[in-house]
């Protein structure tokens, strides 16, 4: 090849290049994360290699049989690497042995719900024992299949139990039940991990959550939403992509889930597949350690009046006054000052924000803006957990309300102590976006809290 020829070619896909990061940084200007910066400069470069190569070989191989194996070698190649998303979708479509995962359809301090998917059609059973205890083989009553769900019930308050699927093969899984007293506990939460044109970042936030974890645990997870880009026919491997990404987590610590509006998109029989958390199964409460969580459905009708409307009023009517905190767990905000106004938060906030004044609920947990965001709203804190792992989004506008905002991957832990709870949101590598304390309503007000 002549120096001239070189030339060319190598000005030929350093244009590609220049174009690539040129775009790439009006992106990475309007979005705050690298991944804009990385798409259209390997985009564009590659569009310069692929001819740049074919050129390449042209012009070094000398005419004859050699060329043409070389050219059809490497675009099989481009072939094969071009179709390789596509063929793992295909492979991965269909339910898989994956998990076991666990979470509360019941009361927490006696049952446990246990789940997991089989390739085959087997029946539903897992074996449970305590320290010391003997153990005993639950049927899960359904017809053989491939999505499967035991409830185990009379199980013991505060106690150390461990489990396995025989059909997964002979791990057994630790867990714990909830107290029957106030103690001090942590549990995580976050949201919004759904993988965006198989783009995500949730297993190495999981990694996180993992690796900062309390001395002494998580003791359940909960996920503000937004789990899996589509959840129906054609988008299987989402669904396993999730099992497989949340399975370190929800193996040993209840999975528990606000829905989001990739959840319901076009149908909910996915969801309900994969997670019953028992009354609706999109809006539900449980109580643990004292504290009360009711987890509402932003995707289902909240106005006053509608079935989840009466049925909030009602679950915060029973639980709230005897709670030491009372936690309020949805997908879409009440409020962010996201210029788009496209969430319908104004109207949330006037429905909920008196009902959860009336309450006393002390804390909101959302999700749905890719960031996390803390507004303090007439006392009530607020915060958006929504960097689990899709594609982070615009930073969001600040306004009177906002405490703390940034856009970033991240979780949440937080630590319910007598009459404290504490929150923690912490980047990926364990530095801290934002630290605050709720003091408990009720505490003594001559301590001074
Ligand atoms: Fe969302």
């Amino acid at each position: 090849m002549t120096r001239t020829a070189t030339r060319f070619w190598f000005g030929y896909l350093v244009f590609w290049l220049l174009l690539g990061i040129g775009i790439g940084a009006v992106f990475f200007s309007w979005f705050p994360y690298g991944i804009y910066f990385a798409v259209p400069m390997i985009l564009f470069g590659a569009i310069g290699v692929i001819p740049t190569i074919l050129a390449f070989i042209w012009m070094t191989v000398p005419r004859g049989r050699h060329r043409r194996i070389a050219m059809v070698a490497y675009l099989v190649l481009l072939a094969l690497i071009w179709h390789a998303p596509a063929a793992y979708r295909a492979w991965n479509e269909e339910p898989g042995n994956d998990g076991p995962y666990i979470y509360w359809s019941d009361d927490p301090r006696h049952t446990i719900t246990i789940a997991w998917t089989t390739a085959s059609p087997h029946s539903s059973r897992v074996q449970i024992e305590h320290t010391g205890g003997e153990l005993r083989s639950i049927e899960g009553g359904q017809e053989p299949g491939r999505f499967h769900r035991v409830v185990v019930d009379g199980l013991a308050p505060d106690t150390a139990y461990r489990y396995r699927v025989p059909a997964l093969g002979t791990t057994f899984y630790p867990f714990r039940t909830a107290p029957e007293e106030d103690v001090d506990f942590a549990f995580a939460a976050y949201g919004d991990n759904r993988p965006w044109s198989g783009i995500t970042m949730h297993r190495r936030v999981v990694d996180a959550m993992l690796r900062y974890e309390p001395e002494d645990g998580y003791r359940f997870i909960l996920n503000t939403g937004d789990i899996v880009e589509n959840p129906d026919e054609g988008y299987g491997w989402q669904w396993r992509l999730l099992l497989r990404q949340i399975q370190p987590l929800a193996a040993t610590r209840p999975y528990m889930i606000a829905v989001g509006n990739h959840e319901v998109r076009r149908t909910t029989d996915y969801f309900v597949r994969y997670f019953d958390y028992g009354g609706d199964q999109f809006w539900y409460g449980f109580d643990y350690a004292g504290v009360h969580f009711m987890i509402l459905s932003t995707e289902h009708d909240l106005t006053p009046g509608s079935e989840q409307y009466e049925w909030m009023r009602a679950n915060l009517e029973a639980h709230a006054e005897d709670a030491r905190f009372v936690i309020a767990s949805f997908h879409r905000p009440l409020m962010t000052y996201d210029p788009r106004d496209r969430y319908d938060e104004p109207e949330r906030l006037e429905t909920l924000l008196p009902v959860f004044q009336e309450y006393g609920v002390d804390l909101v947990l959302a999700g749905h803006v890719h960031a996390y965001e803390r507004h303090l709203i007439d006392g009530l804190h607020h915060v958006i957990t929504g960097g689990g792992g899709v594609l982070l989004w615009f930073v969001p506008e600040t306004g009177p309300k906002t405490v703390a905002t940034e856009t970033r991957y991240h979780f949440c832990v937080i630590h319910v102590r007598e009459d404290v709870m504490e929150l923690v949101a912490r980047r990926i590598d364990g530095t801290v976006i934002d630290r605050f304390e709720i003091p408990r309503r009720d505490a003594a007000p001559a301590l001074g809290r």
